[in-house]
């Protein structure tokens, strides 16, 4: 029989800025969906990427003195880039699409020309406001305050020729999209999009840029770029093979089951690309989630102090799978949530080390201490049960169906939820059979003891099984130690009270989650945090700077008067009570030596300099300082390095006679 396909993707991210654990939250969040439905036998597509065009990342490029596709090649394939943190982060994509691929530009090319053909897209003259951090366009009535109403920031005002796409065409579908299905979700988000951009009329959308050119060109005229949400947005069908070659499954996973995406984007795929794919009647995604925002003390991640996110910081300390479960586990998947380290190492302590860690130990050293590693054979069925052996287990059986109906609706936290009662059960049952009592006379209790044992090994491994698309790895160690084959720990399996071989070998490995040193761990954090800023800075050197260029021109004439002339030191000594000040004694040429004072004693040691063949202006106006006179001035090379001014005196061949002239 053919499986059944599931497609599912992340929003592609800019490689702009580093990526913070808020960036993390949605990719984990679609890896443990995508593992959950691989779980379940289905047929998966997952795909990630990055979003590399627009004016952001040509002026990040040109800041940083690259070109932009340089700039988007080290944050995305460097160490430390977007696919480093994604391989660390234990992501399953199967498919990584950049948009500066050939194939996808190509594709994107072919996408605009046909909607342009189709008269969906028409050239015009953009009026408007545009926010360069958001890429977003908007229109005066859209503003709030005067500002970019996504992220609050200064708007341009912006006039030229552009492309516009008829989305006014399509607002009545786009309407009935949202009110009269399930397309969005959750069902809040309908709400912010109709009252927010139906409600007040959808105007068509400038869709190619002319002011910058970083981005897919508009092949049938020069000049015109394609506005990067266009561009982007179409991701999700040519990383398939819509319009390309490259790949071949868009038949096979198109349309989407659900993509994924931050609130601040809901806009972009709840109401302009589902006008875009109407407008090239292709089939539109199945399901919008719009997830909430991780947020800092109530604000953003990029702004706030005081918490490490550095995802990389935080996985080394607490380990990937702590990190991924942390983040599916505290913060309801549609709503926003407050993100500390404190909340997060809380976590870790109360529901990894105390409630799973402890049951999986626990568990484990009784089974050692009492039996040996192994249960008798037939265990699993001996003794007649008291209330709370029924209690468990009908809760462990009954688990994996609560857990799908939580899965299904995109409700991670819900479905930790529920496994986790089952690991709280299972420790209060340790409490009540009281093992170490029922152990003192083994030959009376023996068989009542094995059978709790066994209920225990059985109630860990059906939440072995539902956590690890949360955290796999952590998950394969759990199995080892209960003696679980990983292989056998199958979706069916899950519902299947009693698979786990009664004589399976049992041994207490590696404490799977060490209780955290709250006050010691985030001192720690923060020298870890510290040692990654100061890497940072001296990865990427000083920062230089120079004094800004002369606006004003200076006449020729009035530049030929200046005398610069080759010098050369015949002596050069520190001024007495001056700490800045060396005298110099200079052969100009001229057959009398001439003095100059120069503020360098901070850069040279007077003896180090004489000798040499310097550059000085002779016919400044003779200046007294420190009671002394100098008569000209000596030229010197001067710039910024974090801040701090360096200087070298400028040095020319000392076969330079004294006394040439410099023009
Ligand atoms: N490039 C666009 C997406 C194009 S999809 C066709 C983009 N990129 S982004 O890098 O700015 O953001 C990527 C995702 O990270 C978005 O879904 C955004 O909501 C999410 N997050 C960024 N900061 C976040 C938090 N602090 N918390 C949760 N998610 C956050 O948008």
């Amino acid at each position: 029989m053919e499986k059944q396909k599931f497609y599912i993707t992340t929003p592609i991210y800019y490689p702009s800025d580093k990526l913070h654990i808020g960036h993390t939250y949605c990719t984990v969040a679609t890896d443990a969906v995508a593992r959950y439905k691989r779980l379940k036998g289905l047929d998966v597509m997952f795909l990630t990427g990055t979003d590399e065009h627009g004016q952001k990342i040509e002026e990040k490029a040109k800041e940083a003195g690259v070109t932009p596709k340089e700039f988007v090649d080290r944050i995305v394939e460097g160490p430390k880039g977007v696919k480093d943190l994604w391989k660390l982060m234990n992501i399953s994509n199967d498919r990584f699409i950049r948009t500066t691929d050939d194939y996808h530009v190509a594709s994107v090319q072919k996408i605009f020309k046909k909607m342009y053909d189709k008269g969906d897209i028409y050239k015009g003259k953009y009026k408007g406001k545009y926010c360069t951090p958001c890429e977003s366009f908007w229109t005066e009535s859209q503003l709030v305050d005067g500002k970019c109403p996504d992220c609050g920031r200064e708007v341009q005002d912006a006039e030229e020729e552009a492309y516009f796409f008829r989305l006014s065409k399509y607002a009545d579908r786009i309407r009935n999209l949202l009110e009269d299905t399930d397309f969005l979700q959750p069902r809040s988000r309908v709400n912010e999009m109709v009252r927010n951009f139906i409600d007040p009329g959808l105007e068509d959308l400038c869709v190619s840029r002319t002011s910058f050119s970083w981005g897919v060109p508009v092949d049938f005229d020069p000049g015109h770029v394609v506005y990067v949400w266009v561009d982007a947005l179409f991701n999700y069908t040519t990383a398939l093979g819509f319009l390309n070659d490259t790949y071949h499954d868009y038949d096979k996973y198109w349309p989407a089951d659900v993509h994924f995406v931050g609130k601040e984007i809901v806009r972009f795929h709840s109401i302009i690309w589902p006008a875009m794919l109407m407008s090239m009647e292709m089939p539109l995604p199945k399901h919008v989630f719009g997830h909430g925002w991780l947020l800092l003390d109530g604000g953003k991640m990029s702004k706030s102090k005081g918490n490490v996110v550095d995802p990389y910081i935080l996985a080394e300390k607490f380990g990937v799978d702590a990190l991924r479960f942390f983040l599916m586990r505290t913060f309801p998947f549609g709503s926003d949530g407050n993100f500390s380290n404190e909340l997060l190492i809380q976590t870790i302590n109360t529901d990894l080390a105390n409630d799973l860690g402890n049951l999986v130990s626990r568990t484990t050293a009784m089974v050692g201490k009492y039996f040996g590693g192994k249960l008798p054979e037939g265990c699993r069925t001996w003794a007649a049960p008291e209330s709370f052996d029924t209690e468990l287990i009908t809760m462990a059986s009954g688990l994996r169906a609560r857990y799908e109906e939580a899965m299904e609706t995109f409700a991670p936290h819900k479905a930790l939820e529920e496994v986790f009662k089952v690991i709280q059960r299972a420790n209060k049952y340790i409490d009540e059979t009281a093992p170490w009592v029922l152990a003192k006379d083994m030959e009376q209790n023996g068989k009542r003891l094995a059978h709790v044992m066994y209920n225990l090994l059985e109630a860990t491994r059906i939440c072995g099984i539902l956590l690890s698309p949360f955290m796999p790895e952590s998950c394969e160690k759990l199995f080892a130690q209960i003696g679980a084959d990983t292989q056998a720990q199958t979706w069916d399996s899950a519902a299947q009270w009693g698979a786990l071989s009664d004589s399976a070998a049992v041994t207490k490995g590696e404490n799977l989650f060490p209780r955290i040193d709250m006050d010691k761990a985030l001192d720690e954090l923060e020298a870890l945090e510290a040692q990654a800023r100061a890497e940072a800075k001296a990865a990427a050197g000083p920062v230089v700077e120079v004094e800004p260029y002369a606006e004003e021109y200076v006449d020729f004439d009035t530049f030929c008067k200046s005398d610069f002339r080759a010098v050369k030191v015949k002596a050069c000594e520190a001024v007495k009570k001056s700490a800045k000040l060396l005298r110099f004694t200079l052969d100009d040429g001229s057959g009398t030596d001439r003095q100059i004072l120069s503020g360098i004693h901070k850069w040279y040691e007077p003896e180090t300099l004489v000798g040499k063949t310097l550059v000085a202006i002779l016919n400044l106006p003779p200046r007294k300082m420190m009671g002394l006179e100098s008569n000209g001035m000596l030229i010197s090379a001067v710039h910024t390095e974090d801040g701090e001014e360096v200087l070298h005196l400028l040095m020319v061949d000392d076969s330079i006679p004294a006394g040439a002239k410099m023009c």
